[in-house]
């Protein structure tokens, strides 16, 4: 496996998103199976596990904590905190924002973790309404007593990211990046590797669209968010064929599948992303890793982007259209 830095922080070219295996894509396998998989995905060679106190809510941080006991030192383990109150927190909205609240969510982080430090603690969502200063301050001290090693934000603006740099550099920032959405290309991507930040992909398979494995006769359940985002809506799945069929021409030339594609693209174009899919079967594990040996040239990244220009895409994933199925607002 191939590693790349990430701020000051080196992973594996490719991570793993750890969500799926007690929240937001329907039926979960068996814990010791998730066990055996994330497991797996290590001894493959993925370094980079992430989780949060709002997936399952708390239950995830606690099975991922299992999972990596045996090789903790040898992990770069992410954990988020949600900058309101979560589940049945005894806090308010107001209060989770503070150093108190902060520091009790990673207390409580850190006991469902079974660990005594979480490598990168990310500010889940920014709310426009704050000061990143004071975060960034929080995590400065956080930082300071050992408690974290370094500290990231997720889906932040480019004001938001250069305030809370300023006070305590950030190692990574975690926003949703695939093919299928672009949005922090312009100005995001670029900012992090001005600055020295790392960029994590999450969502990097447009919840597995990309593979060209989901089809519109499909059906979700539960607490599957493909219920909810439009990227899945039967009318969308179709209208953006054309991208399906612009990935299986360039994976046959390539000689790899298209879920491959989809991250090989990230990793050619930008040396500080490292995308996290979520995956939950040995032979996904085996062929999301396996993206990370996919090498592209200029001229095949290049024709990429070509074909990819031409393609509009219909739909996306937003936190309103999820919070509609009863999911913690974020802010
Ligand atoms: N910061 C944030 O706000 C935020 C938001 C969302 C997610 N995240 C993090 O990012 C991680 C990844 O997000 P995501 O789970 O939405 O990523 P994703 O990889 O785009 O989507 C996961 C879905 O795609 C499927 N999939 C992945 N690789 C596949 C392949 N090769 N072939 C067929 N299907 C494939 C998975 O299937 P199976 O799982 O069924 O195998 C799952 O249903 C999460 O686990 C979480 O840690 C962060």
């Amino acid at each position: 496996m191939k590693n790349r830095n990430l701020g000051k922080f080196t992973v594996s070219s490719v991570g793993m998103g750890c969500m799926g295996f007690s929240h937001g894509y329907g039926a979960l396998p068996p814990e010791e199976e998730s066990i055996r998989l994330m497991r797996k995905a290590f001894d493959m060679g993925c370094t980079l596990f992430d989780t949060a106190e709002a997936y399952g809510p708390f239950v995830n941080e606690t099975l991922v904590g299992k999972a990596v006991k045996p090789f903790r030192d040898k992990v770069i383990l992410t954990t988020k905190f949600t900058p309101c109150k979560v589940g049945d927190q005894a806090i308010t909205n107001e209060e989770k924002l503070t150093a108190k609240g902060i520091r009790k969510a990673l207390e409580d982080s850190l006991r469902r973790l079974g660990t005594d430090y979480v490598d990168c603690y990310y500010e889940h969502r920014v709310p426009l309404s704050s000061r990143p200063e004071e975060i960034a301050e929080v995590m400065g001290d956080l930082i300071k007593e050992g408690k974290i090693r370094g500290w990231g934000q997720s889906q932040s603006t480019p004001e938001q990211i250069r305030r809370a740099h300023a006070v305590t550099p950030l190692s990574m920032i975690q926003s949703e990046y695939s093919m299928m959405e672009r949005m922090f290309e312009a100005e995001v991507i670029p900012l992090c590797k001005e600055l020295g930040i790392g960029f994590v992909a999450f969502s990097p398979m447009a919840s597995g669209f990309l593979s060209g494995k989901y089809n519109a006769s499909m059906t979700y359940v539960d607490d599957d968010v493909r219920r909810a985002i439009t990227r899945f809506a039967k009318e969308n799945v179709i209208a953006n064929q054309p991208l399906l069929d612009a990935l299986e021409r360039l994976s046959v030339a390539k000689g790899c599948t298209k879920a491959q594609l989809a991250l090989a693209w990230m990793l050619a174009k930008w040396p500080h992303v490292v995308p996290i899919p979520g995956m939950r079967s040995d032979a996904r594990i085996e062929e999301n890793l396996g993206a990370a040996d996919v090498q592209l040239s200029t001229e095949e990244l290049a024709a990429i982007e070509t074909e990819l220009a031409k393609i509009t895409i219909h739909g996306n994933r937003t936190d309103e259209d999820i919070q509609r199925m009863g999911y913690v607002k974020a802010q």
